[in-house]
């Protein structure tokens, strides 16, 4: 606590440069209506052509009922890595071998057709590595991008985003490019069964052994949501009408909410800089102020200016990492924050990876407090987007599974999502946040699984 009147004015001033990330509970309230609006308005058939959060029905209509089983192989593809996974389901038990691949930036980058023979060649090699040549398995496949779904094994591609920028594929239905690669460069074959989100992926996984499980949420590189919906509030519905439950999974693509201008109310400074220099500006402000890829960024763009500003690390030389953007990575956040003593050990060796030498333990202190900062406002976002979830939803008890890295290694998102969820939903209402595991590999498997259950049944 600053003793001197001069400390006290420097604390001031931080604080008019960092004042914008406290929001009250009244503005996430108006975040909610905002938000339940634009879902309203994706959900409509008039609408969702003009709407910014999609909407987009997965043909994912049963969840599993824990007696799916086979073996099936599985692809993950949203981050910086590629998965491959082979994974067998007896029952509730569920195996999983897999191999994770780097995609290189010029791929993520590059063409359609580079991203998909990378993709085609990293399952050749799997699939000789475990001996499975020859064996036509069932496929899964996560594909974490807004896709409009035209069945559940057709998904054309709406938009990239996160970190790809791929040509030739938005507008593309990515089954058919992962076939047409497979024939290209290996001899392996596979027949696609689903296309899933990680969202999807996520709840399903869940779900298998909790039947309380509605919604889906990821808080990794990008931020998203899906949920189960009454068939009759979605507009878009057009399949026929058959012997499946009335419902059907929808992924919102949350992440773009914003994209219209809706939020800037509450955006900062630090926002809008991210934005200018991403290679989508405009597009995705509601992921841009939550998820992984971004928060490392906003708090590095906040210490930058308290530096310029001649409020924090007096010893910084301009040359070092702290000045370049992108260099301060998310992990970096959840590190810092999870310094409890007067030493903030991983605070400083962050300051030093930085290429920082003269600091403070003052200037930790001030470090750590825009972590707080920016962390609380992310999660309390996320809480907004689930408590207008579960208000809609209306179920009295509710289950949410959630998985992402920053999910998994932030030490404070869970409580701090916990404690907004508990003050924004109706007084009554009980929802409990399971993490979710390997929901995009177990999660796709899943969904392919479910299908083919339900193919046998009727017979085809
Ligand atoms: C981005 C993608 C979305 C995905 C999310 C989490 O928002 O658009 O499809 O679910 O990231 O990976």
């Amino acid at each position: 606590m600053p003793s001197t009147k001069d400390q006290l004015t420097k604390y001031e001033k931080i604080e008019a440069f960092v004042k914008g990330f406290k929001l009250s509970t009244l503005t996430y309230k108006r975040v909610m209506t905002l938000l339940n609006s634009e879902m309203k308005s994706g959900l409509t058939k008039q609408t969702n052509h003009v709407a910014d959060i999609k909407m987009f029905p997965t043909f994912v209509r049963s969840l599993p009922d824990g007696t799916e089983k086979g073996e099936f192989l599985a692809l993950d593809l949203g981050g910086t890595n590629f998965r491959v996974l082979l994974v067998k389901l007896h029952g509730s038990d569920v195996e999983i071998e897999s191999k994770t691949y780097l995609i290189p930036q010029r791929i993520m980058l590059g063409t359609g057709k580079q991203l998909f023979d990378h993709i085609a060649d990293c399952i050749g090699k799997f699939v000789k590595d475990h001996n499975i040549q020859g064996q036509k398995l069932p496929l899964g496949f996560t594909f974490s991008f807004p896709c409009k779904q035209e069945d559940l094994a057709a998904a054309r591609l709406s938009k990239w985003t996160k970190g790809f920028r791929c040509e030739g594929v938005v507008g593309e239905n990515i089954c058919h490019l992962l076939h047409e690669a497979l024939k290209r460069r290996t001899n392996c074959d596979v027949e696609i069964i689903a296309v899933v989100n990680d969202a999807v992926g996520t709840l399903m996984s869940a779900a298998h052994s909790d039947r309380n499980c509605e919604i889906g949420l990821i808080l990794g590189t990008g931020c998203n949501a899906c949920y189960m919906e009454d068939l009759d509030n979605v507009g878009l519905w057009e399949a026929a009408d058959d012997d499946h439950p009335q419902q059907v999974i929808i992924n919102t693509e949350w992440g773009a909410f914003g994209d219209n201008g809706c939020l800037d109310f509450i955006r900062t400074e630090y926002d809008r800089e991210l934005d200018t220099y991403s290679i989508n500006p405009g597009k995705q402000i509601m992921e841009k102020m939550i998820s992984g890829m971004y928060m490392g960024e906003i708090v590095r763009l906040v210490l930058e200016r308290l530096t310029m500003e001649g409020l924090l690390l007096h010893g910084a030389d301009r040359e070092c990492l702290l000045f370049e953007r992108g260099k301060f990575y998310t992990k970096y956040v959840s590190e810092i924050e999870s310094d409890h003593d007067e030493f903030f050990a991983n605070t400083k060796q962050v300051l030093e990876e930085l290429g920082i030498e003269n600091f403070t333990t003052e200037d930790c202190k001030i470090v750590k407090y825009v972590c707080t900062l920016v962390s609380a406002r992310a999660a309390f976002l996320a809480a907004a987007g689930l408590a207008t979830l579960i208000n809609k939803i209306g179920r009295k008890e509710m289950t949410i599974a959630v998985d992402g890295s920053l999910y998994r290694f932030h030490p404070r998102f869970h409580n701090l999502m916990c404690l907004k969820i508990q003050e924004l939903i109706r007084p009554g209402q009980k929802f409990k946040l399971a993490l979710s595991h390997d929901g995009s590999g177990k999660g796709a498997a899943l969904v392919a699984a479910v299908a083919m259950r339900l193919r046998n049944i009727k017979g085809l």
